[in-house]
């Protein structure tokens, strides 16, 4: 009796996940809103341009060297590599034949324009919260763009990941279409930046942790992760411990995403793409209301600095090779004292990103060197050179190691093995 209802309770449980995946074929939520009418062309162009910069169409549709929106840029992920599309106006490679409705299926529901399911890597799960006239706006200016005849590659990638149909079970799962709802307990301008945070600047796509099937959290939660397809570590926006925005000041916040740079940090890597092509080109009010809802969000406190460091026996000898390189590899720019000069060379004393848990920006710095963006407050960035050549493993471990444990910063040592990982990872 009782094997009788646990088995029909568990058919239960699985016809209600099969009708869940069934449901991502046949419903499609807010497939009807109705098309924006288009009076004012030219204003619609235009608007579009400006939210093409803040969801950062160009930067993936774009590869290197390439015609712009033509695709063909490769996104390395662990499941394989998937090739962004041309979204240019040609009607047969591009998106030429497409209307405003193919476009909003696609921006809000994540289907192309013949119902297929497309992959997440194109980050509709947050352009889902775009309105519907951002989406028509956005649109218009694509189709007002050069049309570019070029052929969208396949992508590459391992069974069972290339069978799209079972991108129905990672929607059901993982996937909620929406327009933002505003909170109307919250300013206008919090509710802007919410709006764009979540929205087109899809920030979250690398700053949460993610599961299983390279699906970001349901929620938005800005927590941090290590991004697969990067190689690189997007730290939590909610904890003191990572970026540290509930000490930072809202000026300081502000400059970071509109200049790539602040008396307390610089933009890097993949951080440093996102200010080049989106951030330093919206408005201050746009800037300011993003910092604005970034800051009030909750921050988790930094745990206690750890006494005693217990990860290596012979740490004195670590740290002191350590510190040898960095008087004489380092010291230069970033000062004896590891302040820095603000704005150009970043403090490396109480830099949250030299001390975070995770130690692969600091790493993959040494090892690659980067330039900051260049934008209107730091036209010409001064660059940090490649030490990847110059020093071994052993060596990027000591240096990286004394800096997070000099001028009052304590954190675990770094172990070789950790620096051999990252040498020879292309730079995305
Ligand atoms: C992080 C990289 C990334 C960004 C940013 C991005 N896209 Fe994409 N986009 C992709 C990828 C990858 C695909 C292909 C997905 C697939 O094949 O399933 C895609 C697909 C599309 C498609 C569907 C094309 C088709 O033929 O089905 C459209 C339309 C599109 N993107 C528009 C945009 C717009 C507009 C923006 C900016 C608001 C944007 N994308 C930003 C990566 C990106
Ligand atoms: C393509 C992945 C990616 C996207 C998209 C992205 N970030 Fe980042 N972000 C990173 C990485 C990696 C870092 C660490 C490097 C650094 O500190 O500059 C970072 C660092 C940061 C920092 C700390 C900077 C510092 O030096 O202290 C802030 C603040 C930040 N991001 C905000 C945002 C906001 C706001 C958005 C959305 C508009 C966003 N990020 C979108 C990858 C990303
Ligand atoms: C020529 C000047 C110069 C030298 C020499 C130099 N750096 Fe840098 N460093 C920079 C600049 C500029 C940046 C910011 C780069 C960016 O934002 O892309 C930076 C960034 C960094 C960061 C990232 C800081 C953060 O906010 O997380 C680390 C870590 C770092 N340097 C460590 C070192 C170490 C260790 C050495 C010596 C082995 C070194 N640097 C030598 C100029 C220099």
């Amino acid at each position: 009796m009782l094997k009788k209802t646990i088995l029909a309770a568990l058919g239960l449980v699985l016809l209600a996940m099969l009708s869940l995946v069934i449901l991502q074929f046949v419903y499609d939520p807010d497939w009807d809103e109705t098309a924006t009418p288009v009076g004012d062309a030219a204003g619609a162009q235009e608007r579009g341009a400006y939210l093409a910069r803040a969801g950062d169409c160009l930067a993936c549709h774009t590869a290197r060297g390439g015609k712009p929106y033509a695709g063909g840029r490769v996104i390395a992920t662990p499941y394989g590599s998937i090739n962004t599309p041309n979204i240019t106006p040609d009607a047969s490679t591009g998106i030429g034949l497409w209307n405003s409705d193919d476009f909003w299926h696609a921006m809000h529901n994540g289907k192309s324009r013949d119902g297929r399911f497309l992959y997440p890597a194109f980050p509709y799960p947050n352009y889902s919260r775009v309105t519907r006239a951002d989406s028509d706006a956005l649109f218009s200016y694509l189709q007002s763009i050069a049309p570019v005849a070029q052929p969208s590659p396949e992508h590459a990638l391992r069974f069972p990941y290339n069978q799209r149909w079972l991108l129905a079970v990672w929607r059901s799962l993982y996937f909620r279409p929406g327009v933002y709802v505003q909170d109307t307990g919250k300013s206008a301008e919090w509710n802007r930046g919410a709006y764009l945070v979540q929205g087109l600047g899809h920030c979250n796509a690398c700053h949460t942790s993610r599961g299983t099937l390279g699906s970001s959290r349901l929620d938005i939660d800005l927590a941090g992760g290590l991004m697969p397809m990067l190689n690189w570590y997007a730290p939590s926006l909610t904890s003191d411990a990572e970026a540290g925005l509930g000490r930072m000041e809202l000026a300081q916040l502000v400059a970071l995403l509109k200049h790539g740079s602040s008396n307390s940090a610089t933009v890097f890597g993949p951080m440093a793409e996102v200010v080049r092509q989106s951030l330093q080109y919206l408005s201050d009010a746009d800037i300011g209301a993003m910092a604005a809802y970034l800051k009030s969000l909750p921050q988790t406190a930094a745990p206690p600095r750890p006494k005693t460091i217990v990860s290596a026996e012979n740490a004195a000898s670590v740290l002191a090779r350590g510190e040898r390189l960095y008087g004489k590899h380092c010291a230069d720019c970033h000062g004896e004292d590891g302040r820095g000069k603000s704005p150009v060379y970043p403090p490396l004393a109480g830099n949250r990103g030299v001390t975070m848990d995770s130690v692969v920006n600091p790493v993959r710095m040494v090892l690659l060197g980067g330039f900051p963006p260049s934008t209107q407050g730091n036209p010409r960035p001064y660059g940090m050179p490649a030490f990847g050549y110059l020093l071994d493993d052993q060596d990027v471990s000591a240096v990286v190691s004394y800096l997070r444990n000099a001028w009052g910063n304590r954190a675990e040592l770094v172990a070789p093995a950790e620096v051999r990982r990252h040498r020879g990872v292309a730079l995305d």
